[in-house]
């Protein structure tokens, strides 16, 4: 790779973007991470900034100079003011400092499903699709650390859930060495899709969780009505065709200082 290119992860302290950070400064990135807080351990690599997507404070002097921007900030709270405007002006700012390419990060199969951060995510995803510049979008499944994360808070409530839900989990690790692929190859103009190396079920992932962490909970079944439910329960988060080399939830769960209380991932 040419010396010094100039990579920007908005959202760098997330559970996406720390890696993301991590691993282009390890491919030789001068990284820079934005977000609205700075980090209590900020990696040494990375250069932390402050930003934020909703006021566009911040992006301006950081995007100078920027060959490369990745967009991994997220928030449930208020999606459509930060992923799908917030996007949109990170996207223009972008323009405006003549990046090369824009990396955006999506769900598979949230277009199926009707939650209202989903139908967030999907206009999010057009915004993408209608980038000025090069850019490429990335549809990852659940993150491990979210599946970890999801069964430790409900575990606090001595619960686990159950259902017929197929998942197709992914290590952020393995999501980002894909994503870091990507930002080497240039722009695709197109949708990536990005999963987990197996399809496993709802029920089956959290006793492999409950296992690991040796606790016992009672389980219950996550209510799936209508149509979300049936897009759920036939496999609309997960996509075999696009299986990506990494560990399984399962093998995930047994390193050596295993991730089975709270991770801080949010998403
Ligand atoms: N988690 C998953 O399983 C998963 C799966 C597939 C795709 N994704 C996608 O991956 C992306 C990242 O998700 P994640 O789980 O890594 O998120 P996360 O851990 O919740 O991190 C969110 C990041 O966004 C920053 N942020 C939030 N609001 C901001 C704002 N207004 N301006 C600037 N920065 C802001 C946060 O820092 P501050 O709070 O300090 O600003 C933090 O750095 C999202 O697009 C998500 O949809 C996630």
């Amino acid at each position: 790779m040419a010396d010094s290119l100039k990579a920007v992860v908005a959202g760098g302290t997330g559970s996406l973007g720390t890696e993301t950070c991590r691993q282009l400064a390890a491919a030789g990135y001068d990284t820079i991470a934005l977000s609205r807080h700075l980090p209590d351990s900020p990696e040494p690599e990375v250069e932390h900034r402050v930003a934020d997507l909703r006021t566009g404070t911040g992006l301006e002097e950081a995007l100078t100079g920027a060959d490369l921007v990745v967009d991994a900030v997220n928030e449930v709270r208020s999606p459509v003011e930060v992923l799908v405007e917030g996007t949109s002006g990170l996207i223009e700012q972008c323009r405006q400092a003549g990046v090369g390419h824009f990396i955006g990060v999506s769900i598979v199969g949230c277009e199926k499903v009707g939650f209202g951060y989903y139908r967030a995510k999907t206009a999010q995803e057009q915004v993408v699709r209608e980038a000025p510049i090069g850019w490429s979008l990335i549809k990852a499944t659940q993150f491990h650390e979210l599946l970890a994360w999801a069964f430790a808070g409900l575990a606090r409530y001595r619960l686990s859930p159950r259902g017929p839900v197929p998942l197709q989990p992914i290590a952020v690790d393995s999501m980002v060495r894909r994503l870091v692929e990507i930002a080497e190859a240039g722009p695709l103009n197109r949708t990536e899709p990005v999963a987990g190396p197996e399809v496993s079920d709802l029920s089956g992932l959290a006793r492999a969780w409950q296992a690991r962490a040796g606790r016992r909970c009672l389980p219950v079944r996550i209510p799936a009505p209508g149509k979300t439910g049936r897009a759920l329960r036939s496999g609309a988060l997960t996509d075999p065709g696009a299986a990506t080399p990494g560990p399984t939830f399962a093998q995930w769960l047994q390193s050596p200082s295993p991730p089975v209380s709270d991770p801080p991932a949010s998403g």
